[in-house]
């Protein structure tokens, strides 16, 4: 049974435009599907978002930029890791009575993007861990940044032995889209060649969005071969992906 590397996403997991709020249900849907995973032999990782616990404070003291001049940003760094520490708690609550180990990132990563500096061999003990966007310390001149779970995911896909399906679960979209709006359809494969225009909300987002998740996931389609994005609202397509190899999503393809 192979590795599975799944992140839950930060709109899915809590309600994106208001500051801390959490979706408990949403996070006990993905449990639920997650402890099934594991009984049938998986191993997991799940990396989660931050949402409403991360991007509004961090944009409005601009801490992915790291460090600036004049700004005092320190209480904010503290502030957005204990938020981020109370939905993390949310997620490891849900996950029992599975042995689950916590892996907050400002703990082993330094830097932020896909070349962040961590170990990742606390991946690899028996049982799920859980990992998620963070602050991170940085070497000067920024000292410190927001490492997206986008580039966790990236990274664990990647350098974990036996990854077989990488699966990005959203909030209340079906995969990614041709466009936004209305006359928007699901892609349900997507390759290099398809054009997408997504829609990146720089007002609230201040890690990649769905772009940063696509170019992600092209670069992890080149090692794993089931790279899915799909609604979390509808969790029982991992399900499908796993026992028919399809479902109703975006199975992202190195060709
Ligand atoms: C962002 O992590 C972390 C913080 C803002 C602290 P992600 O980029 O993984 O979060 P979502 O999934 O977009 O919310």
């Amino acid at each position: 049974m192979g590795r599975i590397i799944m992140k839950w996403g930060g709109g899915l997991i809590s309600d994106k435009s208001s500051l801390c709020t959490v979706l408990p249900l949403r996070i006990q849907a993905m449990a639920k599907i997650c402890k099934k995973i594991v009984a049938m032999g998986h191993e997991l990782v799940i990396v989660h978002g931050a949402g409403s616990f991360g991007h509004i404070r961090a944009k409005e003291y601009r801490l992915a930029e790291g460090d600036i001049q004049g700004l005092d940003q320190s209480n904010a760094i503290n502030l957005v890791r204990s938020d981020m520490d109370m939905l993390h708690a949310h997620v490891i609550e849900a996950l029992s009575p599975l042995v689950v180990h916590s892996h907050p990132p400002r703990d082993y990563v330094t830097n932020t993007g896909a070349n962040f500096r961590g170990d990742l061999e606390r991946f690899l003990q028996p049982g799920v861990h859980v990992t998620f966007g963070d602050v991170v310390d940085c070497e000067p001149p920024e000292l410190f940044g927001i490492l997206s779970g986008d580039d966790l995911m990236l990274r664990l896909s990647n350098e974990l032995p036996d990854v077989e399906y990488t699966i990005f679960a959203m909030g209340g979209t079906p995969g990614v889209m041709t466009d936004f709006g209305n006359e928007a359809k699901l892609i349900p494969k997507l390759t290099a060649d398809t054009g997408f225009t997504g829609i990146h909300e720089t007002d609230i987002d201040v890690t990649g969005g769905i772009f940063l998740k696509v170019e992600r996931a092209f670069e992890i389609s080149r090692n794993v071969d089931h790279v899915w994005f799909i609604d979390g609202h509808h969790p029982e397509r991992v399900m499908d992906i796993l026992q028919n190899g399809e479902t109703i999503g975006t199975r992202i393809c190195d060709v």
